[in-house]
């Protein structure tokens, strides 16, 4: 496919100035965009963000006998027709969020068969936590084949305590609940704003949930939900990777529409890191001369921990911090998949089983890297940033899975980045 052909090149150097209106977060989005499922009236969902998972997942629902209709940036997602309860595994391999759909489809039409999620090359990422709580519900829920089969004729309230505050797995089976009589407890729940932002929605169409933002989530169910007009959260993701690249570039930056206490631990490293952040209600402004003093150590976890989904961006800013940087990454096995790429351009790493010890080099060089993963990749735009010389990144299609055209954001910025096949 010719999109899997295009490549950044970045000549690096540039300090980026200026203001960027953050989009709606991607995770936050796909749970709604699978919510919807579950209403059999008209959703509207605004600030709809041009990120290809976001099109993958509209592909789900299409298959599933949804109707859609897109008007610039606002969907008009009707669900009344859903009779489709098999989610071919052509889809389902694309898009690991494709899973969040089994619990609207068996809350829905009480069955669901679905092949096994794809997602991002950062781990084995196995779905035993969402089917042990489907289980607990009285789901039937047969592995053959490579596919679940799931039955929720016996579909009950109970109350579940998940073995890992997995994010997927509290959202899936927050959704298998929502109309099924009685009330259903989930301990041990993940707490990510992007989960207290389907609550919302779910509620607003007349779910009755709480909790969410806690490790203790409740839903008692209702009979039906009504269509409503929902704009989900900002991406705290998108919001802190553009903080990264300004404090490692030098220079001003101003983010509007965002929630800035959605990511205070990674602004808390910024500052740790010599750079000045201003933030109130929904704008934050960080400056940075460039030359960054090391944060010393980060240890990935669950909301409110630090965001896996961060780390290889601090990553990349710890290898240009004069001194030594400890990095621990506790969520996912394999997202380290970016450091012989850093390496490439002269950044000094050692992985040691889930640790990164990096030491601080004045510059990176110009070099050709591989994208091996979506946050993996954005961490290479920000080298290749700041990196002496030009940089060609590789395979930037996983990048477009989150971001939407990052280098007309950048470019707006001042960077000197370019889109080629
Ligand atoms: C969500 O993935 C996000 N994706 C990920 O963002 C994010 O990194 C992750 O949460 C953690 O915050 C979406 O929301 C679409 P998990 P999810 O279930 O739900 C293990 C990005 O870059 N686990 O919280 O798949 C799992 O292997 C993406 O935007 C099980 O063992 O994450 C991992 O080690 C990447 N069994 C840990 O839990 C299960 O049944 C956290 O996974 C489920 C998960």
């Amino acid at each position: 496919m010719k999109e899997d052909l295009q490549k950044y090149i970045i000549n690096g150097g540039k300090k980026l100035n200026g203001e960027v209106e953050i989009d709606c977060s991607k995770n936050a989005y796909l749970p709604i965009l699978a919510a919807c499922i579950m209403c059999d009236g008209v959703v509207t969902l605004k600030n709809c963000p041009n990120f290809t998972d976001i099109d993958a997942m509209l592909k789900v629902l299409k298959v599933l006998g949804a109707k859609i209709e897109k008007d610039e940036t606002t969907l008009y997602i009707d669900c009344k027709n859903i009779e489709f309860s098999f989610i071919p595994s052509d889809l389902t391999k694309i898009i690991r969020s494709s899973i969040f759909v089994l619990g609207a489809l068996l809350a829905r039409l009480k069955k669901a068969k679905i092949s096994y999620p794809g997602g991002c090359d950062i781990g084995l990422r196995p779905i035993d936590l969402h089917l042990k709580g489907l289980r607990q519900l009285g789901v039937e829920v047969q592995e053959k084949h490579g596919y679940i089969y799931c039955d929720a004729t016996n579909l009950k309230p109970n109350i579940i305590t998940l073995d890992y505050p997995s994010v997927g797995a509290t959202e899936n089976l927050i959704m298998a609940c929502v109309l099924t009589s009685g009330t259903t407890t989930i301990l041990n729940a993940a707490q990510e704003p992007e989960i207290v932002d389907l609550q919302n929605f779910i509620n607003k169409m007349g779910g009755k949930i709480s909790g969410a933002g806690t490790s203790q989530i409740t839903i008692e169910g209702v009979s039906c939900l009504k269509g409503v007009v929902y704009t989900p959260i900002p991406d705290r993701i998108i919001a802190s990777t553009l903080l990264i690249a300004c404090a490692m570039t030098g220079g001003e930056l101003l983010l509007t529409g965002c929630e800035p206490k959605h990511f205070l631990s990674i602004t808390d490293k910024l500052i740790k890191s010599s750079c000045k952040i201003v933030s109130n209600n929904d704008k934050i402004y960080i400056q940075s001369s460039g030359m960054l003093n090391s944060f010393g150590f980060l240890d990935t976890g669950p909301y409110p921990s630090f965001p896996t989904d961060v780390q290889t961006q601090m990553l990349a800013m710890a290898t240009i911090c004069s001194g030594n940087t400890v990095i621990c990454e506790n969520v996912f096995e394999s997202r380290f998949k970016v450091v012989p790429e850093l390496c490439k351009m002269g950044a000094k790493i050692k992985v040691f089983n889930n640790t990164a010890f990096v030491e601080g080099v004045k510059n990176l060089f110009g070099a050709t890297v591989y994208a091996r993963d979506l946050r993996g990749g954005a961490s290479l735009v920000l080298a290749g940033l700041c990196a002496k010389g030009y940089t060609t990144v590789c395979d930037i299609f996983h990048i477009d899975r989150g971001y939407s055209k990052l280098e007309k954001t950048l470019t707006t910025l001042g960077a000197d980045i370019h889109r080629v096949v």
